[in-house]
Order: structure tokens, then sequence, then C-alpha cells
């Protein structure tokens, strides 16, 4: 599919978030490892989540989906079935990393593979810390999927350990407490910045005995006694899709949008407080929170920005989001710079590469750095750019689009249906200048 978007009138009207697919990926496999029926509504079908769906039936757990709310059949936390043959997890590198944990919880033997694309990305980062807590697993050669892991004796425990994770990794942190569930013992992980905490607010209302220390980014979880509690949840919009939206509304002149019930937890609204730094006009009312998560309504109208700088802690707050705050980057008068974010070089794609080598096709002032990018913002020309297999890529170009010279055309743009399946629909209704080619 090709992309078109072009120069446009402003953005108006309301939407009303899709559910969070860091929590869909959570709610249904921690709901999988629990006892008795889970009920998750607003549950967000896209290509990412289905691959855990997909993956959970592999594994033998019942669910069904009507009408955005999924049911599943908890199976227990050692009751998943071993697969009879490898499960791919297509591009879904958190359905592949939270599995894995969730596998060593089970101590079943299985193999977990994925797409081309996951099978290049860094897989060490769970299997090193996996195997010092017992678990047997084999890799690829260079420590990619596809991951054997090997099954556990009935009654034998994983061992309790205290990692510090050299990178801050919301998957790899999730991975380990999943198998933190059947240690003989308290594990503790440290990071070294603020990774989202989602998995942390689930399970501990699952009943699973979880202490966290903000200040030191430090997670304890004491292995449960008790059987996890089905889950009763309506997820909380998500703040990555509505990041397109936010960003096209401040950028395209005039626009004033309303955003409802987006998740608004403090380790992912980097991205609100970035653009703010740029003079957006965001503002959240309406506070609220949704099955123990922090939501809030947004408004977005369109401001003038300003280059601002983004590392450190702000970089894993906003981590999915530098596509989209690169297209702001490029609008926003002076120099922005992004740097100690070398992790986007390990995303869907090389982001850093990526982003470079198209924003620079169609106009924009951007020079590649080892751990990040500097953009001199401008006008942006417009051409014909390539999503190479990154959903959010092909959107973030798709907004650049529409405050550019002469219009912009994503080739291989049906990769959006990833994570934003109604991306077309949802920007046209608001009045954005968008159409397909087939
Ligand atoms: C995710 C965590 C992030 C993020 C990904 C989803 C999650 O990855 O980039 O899209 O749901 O835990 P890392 O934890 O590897 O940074």
């Amino acid at each position: 599919m090709i992309l078109h978007t072009s120069r446009s009138q402003p953005l108006t009207g309301s939407y009303s978030l899709p559910g969070d697919k860091s929590l869909a990926h959570r709610s249904a496999l921690f709901a999988a490892l629990a006892e008795g029926e889970s009920v998750i509504g607003a549950f967000p079908l896209s290509g990412v989540t289905r691959a855990m769906l997909d993956a959970l039936t592999a594994f033998g757990v019942p669910w069904t989906f009507d009408d955005g709310t999924l049911t599943v059949t908890g199976l227990g936390l050692r009751g998943l079935r071993p697969p009879s043959v490898a499960v791919t997890c297509r591009n879904s590198a958190t359905t592949l990393r939270l599995l894995a944990g969730a596998v060593a919880a089970a101590g079943i033997p299985c193999s977990l593979d994925g797409s081309e694309g996951l099978r290049r990305r860094p897989m060490n980062r769970i299997t090193e810390p996996l195997r010092s807590m017992g678990v047997v697993i084999e890799t690829a050669p260079g420590d990619g999927a596809p991951l054997v892991i090997h099954g556990r004796p009935p009654g034998a425990r994983l061992t309790a350990c205290h990692h510090a994770l050299p990178v801050a990794s919301a998957q790899v942190k999730s991975c380990l407490l999943l198998a933190a569930l059947a240690a003989d013992g308290p594990v503790t992980l440290c990071e070294p910045g603020p990774s989202r905490d989602h998995t942390e607010r689930m399970l501990r209302a699952m009943g699973v005995d979880i202490r966290c220390d903000p200040a030191a980014h430090a997670v304890s979880l004491t292995p449960p006694t008790a059987p996890l509690r089905p889950l009763r949840a309506d997820l909380a919009g998500d703040i990555s899709t509505a990041a397109f939206l936010i960003v096209a509304a401040t950028v395209i002149p005039g626009s004033d949008i309303t955003l409802l019930g987006v998740g608004v937890n403090p380790t992912r609204t980097g991205i609100l407080d970035a653009l703010r730094a740029m003079g957006a006009d965001i503002v959240e009312w309406n506070p609220r929170e949704r099955s123990g998560e922090p939501v809030a309504d947004i408004r977005v109208r369109a401001a003038p920005l300003i280059g601002t700088r983004v590392a450190g802690d702000l970089v894993v707050r906003m981590i999915d989001e530098f596509p989209v705050f690169a297209v702001a980057a490029a609008c926003a008068a002076g120099l922005t710079e992004v740097s100690e974010a070398v992790e986007l070089r390990h995303k869907e794609s090389d982001r850093i590469g990526l982003l470079c080598a198209e924003l620079a096709g169609v106009g924009v002032d951007i020079a590649e750095r080892p751990d990040g990018f500097a953009i001199r913002g401008g006008s942006i020309r417009g051409g014909s750019v390539d999503a190479h297999g990154d959903h959010r890529i092909a959107m973030a170009l798709a907004v650049a689009g529409w405050v550019s010279q002469t219009g912009i055309a994503v080739r291989r743009a049906e990769i959006l249906a990833e994570s934003f399946p109604d991306f077309v629909p949802v920007f046209s209704r608001l009045g954005a200048a968008i159409r397909t080619d087939e």
C-alpha cells in the first residue's frame, strides 16, 4: 500500500483512544497465568496484539474476543501446555520477550520464533539473566530468536537473584518478573532509567507482592504462594498512538483536537514533556484512574515550536515516540538534539539510521549521531519514502506529509496495521488530507 499525505487543512474533532498495546499484551498473558476467567475491556486488536493472542492459542489458552472485550480462561502459573511446533511471535518483540518469562515460570519446553525482523533483535538481554536464574535456553548464532527453552521438573524452582539491568527496558524487566513468579525467593531488578511500570501495577492488582523504589528504578517481587487472581480491567488509551495525533495537531496550523481516555502513566508521558518544552499547547483535564492506570482527556491546539534537547530519563519515557517527535523537531525553529538514545537502533528498525535517511530524503536538515540525531527545523519539501517494515516510521512520515510542500508518498505503508489499523479513517475524519493506493 502507498499512503499519500499532503498539505492539510486544520484537524478538528475528538477521538477516543484505543487501548494501550503494552497493557493489552500484559493483560492477555497475565490472564492466561491466572486461575479463572479474566475479562478485559477496550482491548485493541492490531498486528502485534494479535501475535500475542495467537501465541497464547499455541500454548492451549482459551480466549474469545467480542466487540472490544477479550475474555481469557486462565490456566494457572504452571498451566501453559507445551506447543508441538515453534511458536511464532511474528513482528512482536513484546510478545516474544514476555512469553519467554512466562514459559520460564511455567517450566515447559518450547521454541519461540518470529519474523526476519524479530530474529535480528537482541535477545541476550533476556537470555543471560534467565540463564543465571537456572533456565536452559539455546539461541540462534548471534544470540537471537529462535529461542529454544528447556522444561523443568515439576516442583523445581528458579533461582532467586538480584540483577542490575544494563539497559532500561520494560520488556526485559517484565520477562524477568514473570520468571520470578517461579523463583525460590525474592527477585530484585535495578534499571538505569524509569522504564514503563505496567507489569508491576497489573501483577500487584492480581495479588502479587511487588515493591518498587522509583528513586532507584528498582523493583522486588516475592514469588506468590496463591494463584494469580483473574483480571477485570478496562485498558487505558494508548499514548503512543495518541502521539501521532498530538504532533499532527501541533504542527498543522489552526488545528484543535480533543483526545479522550489517554493513558498518562508518568513512565509514558515523556512525549508530552518534550513537546511542551518546545512550546506545544497541550492541556490535560478530567484526570481519573482506569484499572490501576492514570488516564486523562487531552486537548491539543496548533502552536509554533522551538528546538529542544532530549537525553537521559526523558529518552526512556518517550522511547517509542522518536519517529513522530522528529517530525515535530523538523517543524520547530532552531536546533533539536537527541542524545543517549542508542536504544533506538534496536527497535523494529534502526530508527536513528532510518529516520535520518528517510527524513533527509524529503528535505529535512537532519544529522545522524552515534546515539541520536540533530534536526535543524525548517520546511519539509516532500517526496517518496519507504516504511522499511517499521509501523512507527510509516506513520511519522505520513504526518510529515501534512506539513510538506509537495506531499509525501509512503511505500509499504500497510505495516501501520501492526499498531494503528485505523490510522487512515481516524485522520481522515479529523480532516487530514490522506489517501491510499494499492
Ligand atoms: C514495550 C517496551 C518498550 C517499547 C515497546 C513496548 C513494552 O521496549 O519500545 O514498544 O510493552 O514493554 P523496551 O522495553 O525494550 O524499551
